[in-house]
């Protein structure tokens, strides 16, 4: 099979997360969400967490310089030879010009862009209800994906929590930064060709399944 170098792109809420999980079971590559990481970071007290907290707690995103690293040294590991699913990353123009130069170094380039398309409405709806684990970031909602157990994880039983972020105000704030700083690329990845546009208003499974096609389409 060819290389398949993916970006998630969609607001916040919008399925990433969920959506990303599935596609790294079935293709087996690397998965490098950067909310995640920073979470992690911020677990961690490590200095990209110290940094990158004040940031998310507000519902702004970090500064490109501080992000940009942690996204290129991944891509340019042996793990990702095959290529990647990349969820949050890029997030505004420069990132997105950071991520073609890095990969134009190593000779590649972006497969496909996975745009996954929900309201503001639904945003909200959403990020209200959701349960985020702990541990590993698995996502749960208490509507429309429940755990099996109340508060615990499925996947690796660790505590089920509301994300810091998920508060109204923050969400509202992050849908902001989202139409100002992220939207822009939906443009700038429809001029290279690689936008493929999924409706994100259906059930998990019908997104997946959609996925599943075009990604069955630009890997062959
Ligand atoms: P990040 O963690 O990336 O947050 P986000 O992009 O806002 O995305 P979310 O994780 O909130 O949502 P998602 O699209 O993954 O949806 P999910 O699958 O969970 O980033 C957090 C912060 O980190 C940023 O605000 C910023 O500060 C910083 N940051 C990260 N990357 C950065 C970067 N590149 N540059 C600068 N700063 C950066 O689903 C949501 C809920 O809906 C869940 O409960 C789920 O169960 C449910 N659900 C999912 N799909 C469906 C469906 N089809 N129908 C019904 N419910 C569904």
């Amino acid at each position: 099979m060819a290389e398949l170098n993916l970006v998630l792109l969609g607001p916040p809420g919008s399925g990433k997360g969920t959506q990303g999980e599935r596609l790294n079971e079935d293709l087996r590559l690397p998965y490098y969400a950067t909310g995640d990481i920073l979470r992690g970071a911020v677990r961690d007290e490590t200095e990209l967490g110290r940094t990158a907290k004040e940031y998310m707690d507000r519902g702004d995103l970090v500064p490109d310089e501080v992000i940009v690293g942690v996204i290129a040294d991944r891509i340019d590991s042996s793990e990702a030879l095959d290529g990647f699913i990349l969820d949050g990353f890029p997030r505004t123009t420069p990132q997105a010009e950071a991520l073609d130069a890095k990969l134009s170094e190593l000779g590649r380039g972006v497969t496909a862009v996975l745009l996954i398309d929900v309201s503001d409405d639904e945003v909200v709806r959403r990020l209200g209800g959701r349960r985020t684990c702990e541990e590993n970031g698995h996502v749960f909602h208490v509507e429309f994906e429940p755990p099996k157990q109340e508060g615990v994880c499925d996947i690796d039983g660790s505590p089920l929590i509301i994300r810091d972020d998920d508060k109204p105000d923050v969400i509202r704030k992050r849908l902001a930064t989202y139409h100002e700083k992220t939207e822009p690329l939906v443009a700038y990845y429809e001029a290279k060709g690689v936008l493929e546009r999924v409706d994100g208003a259906r059930e998990p499974g019908e997104v997946t399944d959609e996925l599943r096609g075009i990604l069955a389409a630009v890997g062959s």
